[in-house]
């Protein structure tokens, strides 16, 4: 089993629309995936097909807190095959506040590893304790940066923040394994300029860019990734490209757990 988080504490960097390319493209391998929305926004339930007809027993929180098991709460998602979804909800607002919660999914997904593959984590834009949790879960850490500089100096804060909070004790070693560069438009200076500093900072670390494109938000809309709401167009095509490296080497070097 691999657990991806993506995170990054800039609000709209979009981290919930590489979460999704991530669930589906592990899907679309044949992988049993466990998609898990820890932001209180309940995007990644939306891009996931959720609505508030999506008949739920429990929710990501209560898991979170330990009154329900992964199981109990995982539903199927309404747009992706071979995806099942833990819902995002307000209660988890309330959980920066509860310490017990930052070891709950290091410590109880090693235990669904039989039934799921992979599980991809979306992550609230902060670094509380929800945040951690999904650090400290992580074995591949993906940090979602739209071309923007707001971005480009978040990425810094959680770097420092897995150093200092994550990789001593939580999940000794962890790091930011990939950084996806999204939003990006070749003519554009500044675009061009923010992928150029994150090879630089990061070398071997950052995926080819994602393309600016006006689907990301209508598949939003419709409730799919948009690799699933417009297959073969050129963002799709970016996704695929990005992502190819980031899902291909973790078979090779992130550490098989034992219990799969
Ligand atoms: N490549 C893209 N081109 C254009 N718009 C995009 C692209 N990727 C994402 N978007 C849009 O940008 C907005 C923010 O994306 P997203 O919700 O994935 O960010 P986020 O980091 O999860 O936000 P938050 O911090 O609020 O959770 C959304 O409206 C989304 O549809
Ligand atoms: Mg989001």
């Amino acid at each position: 089993m691999a657990i991806y988080t993506v995170a990054l504490s800039k609000g709209g960097s979009t981290k919930t629309t590489t979460a999704a390319e991530i669930a589906a493209e592990l899907a679309r391998r044949g992988r049993r995936v466990l998609a898990i929305d820890l932001d209180q926004q309940g995007n990644f339930s939306t891009r996931l097909g959720a609505d508030d007809d999506t008949e739920v027993v429990a929710v990501a929180s209560e898991v979170m807190t330990g009154d329900a098991t992964v199981r109990e709460a995982a539903v199927p998602s309404p747009s992706v095959p071979g995806v099942d979804l833990l819902v995002g909800t307000y209660d988890l607002a309330g959980l920066d506040q509860r310490p017990e919660v930052v070891t709950a999914l290091r410590d109880q997904l090693p235990q669904v590893a039989g039934e799921w593959d992979d599980v991809v984590i979306d992550t609230p834009p902060a670094l509380g304790l929800v945040t951690l949790a999904a650090l400290a879960a992580a074995d591949v850490v993906v940090a979602a940066v739209a071309c923007e500089t707001e971005a480009y100096d978040q990425l810094r804060r959680l770097v420092s923040f897995i150093d200092e909070r994550v990789a001593r004790i939580l999940n000794p070693g962890q790091q930011v394994h990939w950084i996806v560069p999204t939003r990006y438009d070749s003519r554009r200076l500044l675009d061009r300029d923010v992928v150029e500093m994150l090879n630089k900072d990061h070398p071997g670390r950052v995926s080819s860019p994602i393309r600016e494109a006006v689907a990301a938000r209508d598949a939003y809309t419709s409730g799919q990734p948009v690799s699933v709401y417009a297959p073969g167009s050129g963002i799709a095509q970016d996704y695929a490209a990005a992502l190819a490296p980031i899902l291909d080497v973790h078979r090779v070097t992130i550490k098989t757990t034992s219990t799969n």
